[in-house]
């Protein structure tokens, strides 16, 4: 856990040095703004974490941090956008406060600042800094449009949605692990060993994300709670819940995601409250630590780095006890 603090505190102090202090504001105060707003800061821990692992400097390694942690902050913009979500970290999301163009031109910069990030990396890391993170941004872009599409579907499957999760989430994670790798000039097979942890780390995690928008704390999750349901988001929640539930009640599920009503309190207790009896709920605590556990299990393939093994494994649990 202290080692986990003290990179995320050199991330911040880079951050803060290097925020876009220029003009116009009305493209770079939403940019400071969300960059200011907190958040876990997991994808840029990840990156310091797996340099130092390897053998890297830290130091080294803060632009490819910035580099994962602008590209997220980016999404989230957009993200928000495409969600009709009022809130972020507890405060109005960056359309509400400003507008939506201002998202959609805030949010593109964004992509361009994360990928000037790379621009001091030379020799081999640099096309293979390049390459990782350009593959990883399109797949989120997959990831967000199968999202999109599946909200307006009705016979989306578990499987449709685990590769969803990979691709609008999971990716950018393992992408995180293994630029922290090429950093520290680690060997394909163990950027191959973090990039693995990272996929399977990041199923568990967006499993829970989709887990704590149905039942998390208002006061702790600092997004609104039952947005998922409002927007008739095919999480794994939903597709168990009409794999569990009585041939009636997966029927009112269906009807209920049919609908977009003004005033949605209702539709979402009835639906968490589906979710829970159903047994769905309880199914995905299992999955999200199945998925842990994988992730460990893959770390033994990292033979000899047993310093690395343990920390990375002391995020993953530290993942899993999240309230938000
Ligand atoms: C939110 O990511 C988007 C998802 C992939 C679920 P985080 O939960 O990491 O957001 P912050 O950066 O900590 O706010
Ligand atoms: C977000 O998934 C994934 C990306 C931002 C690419 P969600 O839509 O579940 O993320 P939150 O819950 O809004 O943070
Ligand atoms: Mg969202
Ligand atoms: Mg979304
Ligand atoms: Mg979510």
């Amino acid at each position: 856990m202290e080692a986990i603090a003290s990179y995320r505190e050199s991330f911040l102090n880079y951050l803060e040095q290097n925020a876009p202090q220029r003009e116009p504001d009305g493209l770079y105060a939403p940019i400071r703004y969300i960059l200011d707003m907190g958040g876990k800061r997991m994808r840029p821990v990840l990156v310091l974490l797996s340099a130092d692992l390897f053998g890297g400097r830290v130091s080294d390694a803060l632009p490819a941090a910035a580099a994962v942690e602008v590209f997220h902050n980016f999404t989230l913009i957009h993200d928000d956008i495409m969600d009709a979500a009022p809130l972020r970290r507890g405060r109005a999301t960056v359309h509400k406060k400003w507008d939506l163009n201002t998202g959609i031109l805030s949010g593109d910069a964004m992509l361009i600042l994360a990928y000037q990030q790379l621009e001091p990396y030379t020799g081999e890391a640099y096309p293979q800094l390049m390459r990782l993170f350009s593959r990883t941004a399109l797949e989120v872009c997959e990831g967000q449009q199968f999202d999109m599409d599946f909200e307006s579907r009705d016979d989306v499957s578990l499987e449709e949605y685990l590769n969803m999760i990979a691709l609008k989430t999971a990716v950018l994670l393992g992408c995180a692990l293994q630029m922290g790798a090429i950093v520290a000039g680690a060997g394909a097979a163990e950027q191959q060993a973090v990039y693995d942890f990272g996929i399977a780390l990041g199923l568990a995690f967006q499993l829970q994300d989709d887990y704590l928008d149905a039942f998390g704390d208002p006061e702790r999750f600092g997004k609104q709670v039952g947005g998922d349901i409002i927007e008739n988001k095919k999480t794994y929640l939903y597709l168990k819940a009409l794999e569990l539930a009585s041939a009636g009640e997966a029927r009112e599920l269906q009807d209920l995601y049919s609908i977009q009503p003004a005033r949605p309190e209702a539709k979402v207790e009835r639906v968490r409250q589906i979710f829970q009896e159903s047994g769905a709920a309880a199914q995905a605590r299992q999955r999200i630590e199945a998925y842990t556990e994988k992730a460990f299990s893959g770390l033994d393939r990292l033979e000899g780095r047993s310093r690395a093994k343990a920390v990375l494994k002391q995020f993953g649990e530290w993942l899993l006890k999240r309230d938000f």
